[in-house]
């Protein structure tokens, strides 16, 4: 499928680098917190099919957010397996264990020490304007969330400077969040010593917000969407299928992009034109006159010829569970090997006392 890569101007970088020392390429760092029992199409074309990508030009790291998960009420009963399920995900749409370290945050416990660190140099003020928070703290009333959902940012924060990362490959939800790890790496360089480059945001301006399919004027949120608005990798392809066909359009009749006048329209564009490699303008133009239902059929078809080998290969994946805690493990030990090296600096340039 043809994908809007990162500029070439990295291959020339890379050759270089393998002409003498591999590890020398860039890195990149991206996480995604096992809350659901499927990655959903937000994930998938805001975030981790960047990370599949990415993976010929830089040295990745890519984690399960376990510790981002508990900061709401979670079932520590369903935690792990959905942990296993979405490093399985990540494996069964392309992440090759090979080139990319694929990790557990909680099995690098340097994340969490990290973040105390950060903690020190946050204030209430910066983390309260944290949007997330103010929108996930909404429902129940800021006096009822976790402290650990008020710091929830600080400890991204850390998972990103840890391993020095030149992008971080997200949706646009998670855009403040990397102006505040930004932020936090240049207070500590200032305050301390020069330790953190600054990492920047690799958000793809298509695919950055895919909306909800009931209320496309709302984001695809595993937490928020309706389950007929979110679509869902692992979910039954024939449901699937139907909530596309279900989905809000608008009382025209024209398949155009107008994400103002016709932003449920202009989503399953998005997803469209996402999932084939086929460029808007000519979408348009093979549905001209054509009306919603065979547009929505033909993009049903679509989603359903992706979901099912991802399906089937997830489960297959999932079907030798000691194979996957294997890739997990080594990952694990691939990071903390990074990870160390980050922390002792900081914590020698914090002052702290030699163990
Ligand atoms: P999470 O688990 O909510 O989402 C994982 C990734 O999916 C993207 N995403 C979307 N992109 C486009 N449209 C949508 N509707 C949509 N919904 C979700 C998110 O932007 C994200 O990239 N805080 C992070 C996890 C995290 C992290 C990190 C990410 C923890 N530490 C360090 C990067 C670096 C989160 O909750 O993502």
């Amino acid at each position: 499928m043809p994908y809007p890569g990162p500029a070439n101007r990295f291959r020339a970088g890379r050759m270089l680098a393998m002409s003498t020392a591999p590890t020398a390429l860039p890195r990149v760092l991206s996480g995604i917190q096992p809350t659901a029992d499927s990655f959903h199409f937000g994930n998938y074309l805001g975030a981790t099919r960047q990370w599949v990508a990415l993976q010929d030009e830089f040295d990745p790291f890519f984690f399960i957010a376990d510790l981002h998960s508990i900061t709401m009420s979670h079932d520590p009963k369903l935690l792990a397996q959905r942990t296993r399920v979405a490093a399985a995900q990540l494996l069964a749409m392309g992440i090759d264990p090979e080139r990319s370290t694929v990790f557990v945050q909680s099995h690098v416990p340097e994340h969490a020490q990290l973040a105390w660190v950060f903690n020190s140099l946050t204030s209430f003020g910066e983390a309260r304007r944290m949007t997330q928070f103010k929108d996930k703290s909404a429902k129940e009333g800021e006096g009822a969330a976790s402290v650990a959902l008020f710091a929830y940012p600080i400890l991204q924060a850390a998972d990103i400077l840890l391993y020095r990362p030149q992008y971080v490959p997200v949706g646009e939800d998670q855009r403040q969040h990397l102006e505040l790890t930004r932020d936090l790496a240049q207070r500590f360089n200032h305050r301390y010593k020069k330790t953190f480059k600054l990492p920047e945001p690799y958000i793809l301006k298509e695919t950055a917000k895919i909306s909800d399919l009931q209320q496309p004027e709302k984001k695809m949120s595993k937490s928020a969407s309706s389950p007929t608005g979110i679509v869902e990798l692992l979910d039954d392809p024939k449901v699937s299928a139907k909530k596309i066909r279900s989905a809000v359009t608008d009382s025209d009749t024209e398949v155009r992009f107008d994400e103002t006048a016709k932003p449920g329209v202009s989503n399953l564009l998005t997803i469209y034109s996402a999932l084939t490699g086929r460029s808007i303008e000519d979408l348009e133009k093979a549905y001209d006159g054509k009306g919603y239902g065979d547009f929505k059929g033909d993009l049903a078809d679509v989603v359903v010829e992706f979901v099912t080998p991802f399906r089937d290969r997830t489960k297959a994946l999932l079907d030798d569970p000691a194979e996957l805690d294997g890739i997990l493990k080594r990952g694990a030990e691939r990071a903390r090997e990074v990870a160390a090296r980050t922390l002792a600096d900081v914590y020698d340039r914090v002052g702290f006392l030699k163990a």
